[in-house]
């Protein structure tokens, strides 16, 4: 079959890498793309101003046949370009803008996962016009527990979650968020208790009533080793993740992937796509700290190294809400890490326009490299973006996927480098 990938992030990259070798692939177009999934793909004949143009994207899937459109990112997917594509009657992957809900607004999934009693951190939700009562919960929510957990409620580039340790901390952060800090994505804000334990990231494809679990991953999401510093996109990723034991994968499956799929059908608004379930582990606990309502960069790139079998069709299996387990021959083999590396001063303002070499030479080696944030400048690869690359490796043990990513990393250059050592560390 013919495909349509929408974005332009390492994770598209590893999609488009996996969709390519997929025996059920015939060709493969993407936009808006970037240097590295133009490796794999097609460029669809569509500018990227036009790439959430549901009309002009419409018109190219009708003259190219194609058969199953797979959105990588939220933004689309918030915008309701799924539901656009289906009114047109073509098969995508990726769920409506009413189910993708769970990610685009956090007060919405806090309420729906209360209603359909799955395990999540208690909170409170409070939109502008009660601020002084949210101000007042924050800070007695921290003099009573030592933490307040703030999230401003929409989409904010993984940018809008606040821990504050302090009273007058939490109230800031309340008045900030709701006054406009994160744009209107903070026009309501959610107030919840800080949970103890170590996360995961688990993804589900599902057609709406079944599903299937990839590898359970972990994310690292500072910028300092050792888990210090600021918040990012995700530094770096491997799986499987030996903190989601049977046991644990078992309750993710009863206790929070059932319902949810249940409670989206039931709502009616079937979740079509990748549920992201961002886990808290407390003793063998597992709590839900976020949905996402798409694939998790940067942890794709590692689920799907460790994946064989065809992906396109498990995708297309998906989004014609049949779900067809067969395809995926193995979920897991072996282990993989993904080590990102950064521009320097990433997560806050950092240079473009550094030649990046050795790509060839850590492929050589055996690993993968994804691209990110690259552009291509009279036949050189530049950073274009704050995360530039992710260099992901396969092993037969995590040691050796680890080993071989660090190998494949030090033959990666380019001016400001930045990356974590230590991806992985915790599981060795
Ligand atoms: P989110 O965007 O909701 O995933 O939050 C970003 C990060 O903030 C998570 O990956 C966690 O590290 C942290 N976080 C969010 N909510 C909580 C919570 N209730 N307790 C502890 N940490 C949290
Ligand atoms: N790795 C976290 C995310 O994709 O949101």
């Amino acid at each position: 079959m013919n495909i349509l990938l929408i974005g332009s992030g390492g994770r598209e990259h590893a999609i488009a890498w996996k969709l390519r070798n997929s025996p059920s692939c015939k060709r493969l177009f993407a936009v808006p793309g970037n240097p590295g999934v133009f490796t794999v793909a097609e460029p669809a004949n569509i500018s990227t101003g036009d790439a959430n143009n549901v009309d002009i994207i419409a018109g190219f899937c009708q003259e190219n046949k194609i058969e199953l459109t797979v959105i990588g990112p939220e933004q689309p997917l918030a915008d309701g370009l799924a539901d656009d594509l289906r009114e047109r009657g073509f098969a995508v992957f990726g769920p409506s803008r009413a189910a993708a809900q769970i990610e685009w607004s956090k007060g919405f999934a806090k309420e729906f996962m209360q209603q359909w009693n799955i395990p999540t951190a208690d909170f409170s939700r409070f939109t502008s016009y009660e601020e002084d009562a949210a101000v007042g919960y924050a800070e007695q929510l921290v003099r009573k527990s030592g933490k307040a957990v703030i999230k401003a409620d929409g989409l904010a580039a993984g940018k809008g979650v606040i821990i504050a340790e302090l009273p007058k901390e939490a109230a800031d952060t309340v008045r900030d968020i709701l006054g406009g800090m994160f744009g209107k994505a903070g026009a309501s804000v959610v107030i919840e208790e800080f949970l103890q334990g170590e996360e995961a990231s688990i993804f589900a494809v599902s057609d709406g009533v079944r599903y299937v679990t990839l590898a359970p991953a972990q994310d690292h999401k500072r910028i300092g080793e050792g888990d210090t510093g600021k918040n990012t996109g995700g530094m770096g990723a491997y799986c499987p993740a030996p903190i989601v034991t049977h046991d644990v994968l078992r309750r993710v499956c009863t206790e929070i992937i059932e319902p949810t799929l249940a409670g989206m059908s039931e709502q009616g608004t079937p979740f079509i796509g990748c549920l992201f379930i961002g886990l808290m582990i407390c003793d063998g606990a597992p709590k839900v700290v976020e949905f996402n309502s798409r694939f998790g960069d940067p942890e794709t790139q590692a689920v799907l190294t460790v994946f064989e079998g065809d992906f396109a069709r498990l995708l297309y299996s998906a989004a014609i809400g049949n779900l067809d387990f067969e395809t995926a021959s193995n979920t897991q083999n072996g282990y993989a890490c993904n080590v990102v590396l950064a521009s320097k001063g990433y997560p806050d303002a950092y240079g473009k326009g550094s030649v990046v070499t050795g790509i060839e030479r850590a492929e050589a080696l055996g690993a993968y490299v994804f691209q990110a944030g690259t552009a291509e400048q009279n036949g050189e690869i530049v950073s274009a973006g704050g995360r530039v690359v992710g260099v992901c490796a396969h092993g037969t043990t995590l040691r050796d996927a680890v080993n071989l990513a660090y190998r494949a990393v030090d033959e990666i250059k380019f001016d400001g480098k930045t990356y974590r050592r230590d991806i992985a560390a915790r599981a060795l």
